[in-house]
């Protein structure tokens, strides 16, 4: 009682753990980036197999939302988070399609009847909206912007929120460092100059969340990784010599999760049933 009174955060933190059904109010849930007076909800997710980030943005005023990069294993979660939060998911946005774990959007569209799933023309994949260079998206009063920005794969598409300075990459850029080009139709030399000329053209505030962090990390900015990348700093061609000689692993559910990415997500039998080989290799 005595921490109650002099803790009053406390005790609302208390009721709402105990009282899960009660609805937040959307004041509490916003995080205003920008001075233009446009709020967002804004939520980063993390699958802890594959370091896979999903991003969860809601638009206050009307409630609708989308959701980028959605893994098939958490859509339980991510549906349970948006209910939460009474926002209404319109897309899913799949920055590329994923070598290392299959995205989440088929499955979202079996538990959400108006969702749609949303990737880039040239990636070749099902998808219920294709988006190209240039498009806009829209959810509420928040616009979204894509960038094409190929070399880890052909297809990979940045998405940029100018309202709220924030870009999300995918693999293209990571924090400090970058998404592989050695398999899906890769290229460095594409990579180099998609990060340079979409991403680094950024204003230098702008922040930005990437497909995977593998080091611990959540978030950089366009300052930060100008400076301070280890591989984007280099020149094109010693960046293309690097990449070459990295020499990675083969990624062990690729024979898994592109041919289920291109199908918005279907794994085919044949895939399930040389999956347990796959695994073990
Ligand atoms: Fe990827």
């Amino acid at each position: 009682m005595l921490k109650h009174k002099l803790f009053p955060q406390l005790k609302l933190l208390c009721n709402q753990i105990g009282r899960p059904t009660q609805r937040l109010s959307q004041k509490s849930l916003v995080r205003q980036v920008h001075s233009n007076g446009n709020k967002l909800i804004f939520r980063q997710m993390f699958h802890n197999e594959t370091y896979t980030f999903t991003y969860l943005l809601g638009c206050p005023v009307t409630k609708e939302a989308v959701i980028i990069d959605p893994v098939n294993d958490t859509v339980d979660r991510d549906v349970k988070y948006s209910t939460e939060m009474d926002l209404n998911l319109l897309y899913g946005l799949n920055t590329h399609v994923h070598a290392d774990h299959v995205t989440g959007t088929g499955k979202l569209k079996e538990r959400l009847p108006n969702f749609q799933s949303v990737i880039s023309k040239v990636s070749g994949a099902k998808a219920d909206k294709f988006v190209e260079h240039g498009d806009t998206l829209k959810f509420g009063k928040q616009v979204i912007e894509c960038r094409a920005t190929p070399g880890h794969t052909a297809g990979c598409m940045t998405y940029v929120l100018p309202d709220h300075a924030m870009a999300f990459t995918g693999d293209t850029l990571l924090i400090r460092a970058c998404g592989r080009t050695d398999f899906q139709q890769g290229n460095s030399e594409k990579l180099y100059d998609s990060v340079h000329n979409q991403i680094f053209t950024l204003p230098e505030h702008y922040q930005l969340y990437p497909g995977h962090d593998y080091m611990g990390f959540s978030v950089t900015t366009v300052a930060e990784e100008k400076i301070l990348n280890p591989r984007l700093t280099l020149s094109k061609e010693k960046f293309v010599q690097f990449m070459k000689d990295l020499n990675l692993a083969y990624p062990k559910l690729i024979d898994i999760s592109v041919p289920a990415n291109l199908k918005c997500g279907e794994i085919s039998r044949q895939a399930m049933l040389g999956s347990e080989e796959i695994l073990n290799k």
